[in-house]
């Protein structure tokens, strides 16, 4: 019925309103650099004479409502979509998405994109460009935030609960917003971690770790793409047929929108792909990107080069046809109002379970990654305990980048949550010692005095939230300044006074922290957390909540190691199956990271063992079953997140030393034990061979399965048959 309800609008259309359909502009504020091309624009009035489809940056119920009057006074009334960055929550602000990935809980992480996309739908937004699915091992590149970390596998699992919480039960309801596949494809890769930069990547890498996370969202019925800045192996992705048409549309028979980001239509001529901007504009649209973002490509000459038929008249109805489409099924045409309602968002924004939801979602996400001596959780009956750090009382830096209707005051900062759980009579003193940027020492003296004077020290460092995000790459990744030199001050003080120091990690990448880490008691990598950031880490803390998140993104010694990522291929020279003289190894570090992907601790421990395999050997489209017992041998009910890593040691060609193919989380109280399984087929063992032809070879498999990459705790094997 869509279709033909299209049809029917097309052929009244003229040329200028069609390409009106596919022109987006930003309402107010920027999100990328200012266009000189939008000086001259007057865009109330082009909104009334049907030149603009779409907007970008709208907020609220009360601007939207403006903006779709003038759309209503346009000839055919053709309503506008508004479109905002809805990443990680909207009024409610959930952790940073890294840190929400770190969870490996897919129930939580669809919830939050439910009430992100509840929030949002409520005022007035109809798509959020969310989620990104980019596959990111680069922590200088700031979006490694706006991901699910480095695994293909993992964040494919993550980009379908996104989708399926922001689209909810269907594009059209009041309560969903079309969510964005982003950035198409492999924008993670940029070379050395510099935005924008080049991506330069075999087409096994493209295909076997970038991909995948874009097809999953399909697969999920995601309802619009976002292309990207990069070029890939020299042609940009905005003008990429290969990427938007051959696998996108024809080989996994996506039908939605193709937006192009910030001006990358208009970006080609600077990438050296396109003359100007007329001709990037036609290299855009031939190549299967339906909307321009701010880029004013198609608004000035897509007109022109479809009466120069340099543009298909069909074409130009296909990528009008998709925006119409999705116009109807918002029920935009029966309503253009039908979101903007200024009650339900007041009341929408006031509902306390989305409050606490962001609570209970941080501190799902935060990963404990060292406790010695049992150090955590804190007794709330410690006399003293000084909270040492510049992000002690941080509200704002708590919330991450891309945070839209949020209130930072009414944030918990980790002061206050810490002070709320503490026991009568007990005592939190707060320094500083210096500020986020720590550039000078002048604090230190104090931290110094407060860690000699307390029971517990816990320390506060990381980034800033201005520090990770869109064109936040650093060719540092350490903590911020002089941060370090306040750790060490402080810890010396605190061992001399034979007192603990437990580190909190405040942080939207991996930090390469080596030497702080090494004389750290405990340290808990909290992410930034959200909006109820300051009580979910004392919750964490203090032991009320028992740490359950799994890093999804490997940390790195030091910035040498990057790119570091447990699915490595293997060298022809492993240390220390090799000499090291002679091996693949560096002179000054260990290979090996300082916390590996899946790495993550909890107050309770867990016993695997009992390892059962259906068969031996797995024929044809049959399915092989792997069992085995989990128990929870600590003395408090805990969650683990189990996981299963496969390896095909000889293939057609080398595939990687380990690759995660399964995983769960179980929450079992002391004692418990519970048997696990993970089904294998032949899908799951299939890859893409050097003719990228997609199956899985006859042979062994060893299968390992752990409480993180680095922690193997059963292993086996089986064989493939034909
Ligand atoms: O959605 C973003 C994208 O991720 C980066 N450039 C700007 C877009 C719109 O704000």
């Amino acid at each position: 019925a869509t279709a033909a309800k299209v049809r029917a609008l097309l052929q009244q259309m003229t040329l200028e309103e069609k390409v009106g359909q596919l022109n987006q502009v930003v309402a107010s504020g920027l999100t990328g650099p200012e266009n000189a091309q939008a000086k001259n624009v007057d865009k109330r009035a082009d909104i009334k004479a049907g030149k603009i489809g779409s907007l970008l940056t709208v907020k609220s119920v009360a601007e939207t409502r403006e903006l779709q009057d003038l759309a209503m006074q346009s000839r055919l009334k053709i309503p506008l979509i508004f479109a905002l960055d809805v990443i990680h929550g909207h009024k409610n602000v959930f952790p940073v998405p890294l840190g929400e990935a770190a969870s490996w809980d897919m129930e939580a992480i669809e919830r939050s994109a439910r009430i992100a996309a509840t929030e949002a739908a409520a005022s007035g937004v109809h798509w959020t460009f969310a989620p990104m699915v980019d596959v990111a091992r680069d922590p200088r590149w700031g979006r490694v935030m706006e991901g699910a970390g480095e695994d293909a596998f993992l964040g494919s699992a993550i980009a379908k609960a996104r989708v399926k919480g922001f689209q909810g039960k269907g594009i059209g309801q009041l309560d969903s917003v079309m969510a964005t596949a982003k950035h198409f494809a492999a924008y993670g890769a940029a070379v050395a971690g510099r935005d924008y930069q080049a991506v330069d990547i075999s087409p096994q890498q493209l295909h076997e770790v970038y991909l995948p996370p874009f097809r999953a969202a399909v697969e999920a019925g995601v309802a619009t793409f976002m292309n990207s800045f990069n070029t890939l192996n020299g042609i940009p992705a905005t003008g990429s047929a290969m990427l938007q048409k051959d696998i996108l549309r024809q080989k996994w028979g996506f039908d939605g929108i193709v937006v192009s980001d910030w001006q990358s239509v208009a970006e080609m001529v600077r990438h050296g792909y396109a003359a100007d901007l007329k001709d990037a504009g036609a290299r855009a649209i031939n190549a299967g990107n339906t909307i321009d973002m701010e880029g004013y490509a198609y608004s000035n000459h897509l007109a022109e080069l479809v009466k120069e038929g340099k543009v298909g008249q069909a074409t130009l109805d296909d990528a009008v046809g998709h925006v119409l489409a999705k116009k109807f099924e918002l029920g935009l045409f029966d309503d253009p109002y039908r979101y903007s309602d200024a009650a339900r968002e007041k009341a929408v924004h006031a509902n306390p379970e989305h409050r606490a939801a962001t609570r209970d979602v941080a501190r799902k996400s935060m990963v404990l990654l060292k406790n010695e001596g049992a150090v955590l959780p804190l007794k709330k009956d410690t006399r003293r305990i000084a909270l040492i750090g510049p992000l002690a009382e941080a509200r704002r830096d708590l919330e991450g980048a891309w945070i839209v209707h949020s209130d930072p005051k009414s944030v918990p900062s980790l002061a206050d949550g810490l002070r709320k759980g503490l026991a009568a009579g007990s005592r939190l003193t707060v320094t500083a010692g210096c500020d986020i940027a720590c550039k000078d020492s002048k604090g230190f003296a104090a931290a110094v005095k407060a860690a000699r004077e307390a029971d517990v020290v816990v320390m506060a460092l990381g980034e800033s939230f201005d520090h990770t995000g869109e064109a936040r790459s650093y060719t540092s990744i350490t903590l911020l300044g002089k941060q370090d030199q306040l750790f060490h001050q402080v810890r010396a003080a605190a061992k001399a006074a034979g007192k603990p120091v437990v580190l909190v990690v405040l942080a939207g990448r991996p930090l390469a922290f080596a030497d702080v880490a090494e004389k750290a008691d405990a340290i808990l990598y909290a992410w930034l957390p959200g909006s109820e950031g300051g009580n979910a880490m004392a919750d964490v803390l203090f032991g009320d909540y028992n740490p359950s998140g799994k890093l999804p993104i490997t940390i790195p010694r030091s910035l040498g190691q990057v790119p570091i990522y447990y699915s490595y291929l293997n060298t022809g020279r492993p240390v220390p199956e090799v000499e090291a003289l002679y091996g693949s190894a560096y002179m000054d570090s260990p290979n090996t990271p300082l916390y590996a992907f899946g790495h993550g601790l909890s107050y309770t421990t867990f016993k695997y063992d009992n390892l059962r395999l259906s068969t031996s050997s797995l024929a044809g489209n049959g399915k092989l079953t792997v069992s085995f017992d989990l128990q929870n041998s600590g003395k408090r009910a805990g969650e683990e997140v189990v996981q299963l890593y496969l390896r095909d040691p000889v293939a057609s060609i080398a595939r990687p030393v380990k690759e995660l193919k399964g995983f769960r989380k179980l929450r079992l109280e002391p004692g418990q034990r519970q048997s696990v399984s993970f089904e294998i087929d032949r899908e799951l063992l299939s890859f893409h061979n050097a003719d990228l032809k997609w199956g899985a070879e006859p042979g062994r498999f060893d299968l390992m399965i752990g409480s993180a990459s680095d922690d193997i705790r059963l292993k086996g094997q089986f064989e493939l048959t034909d």
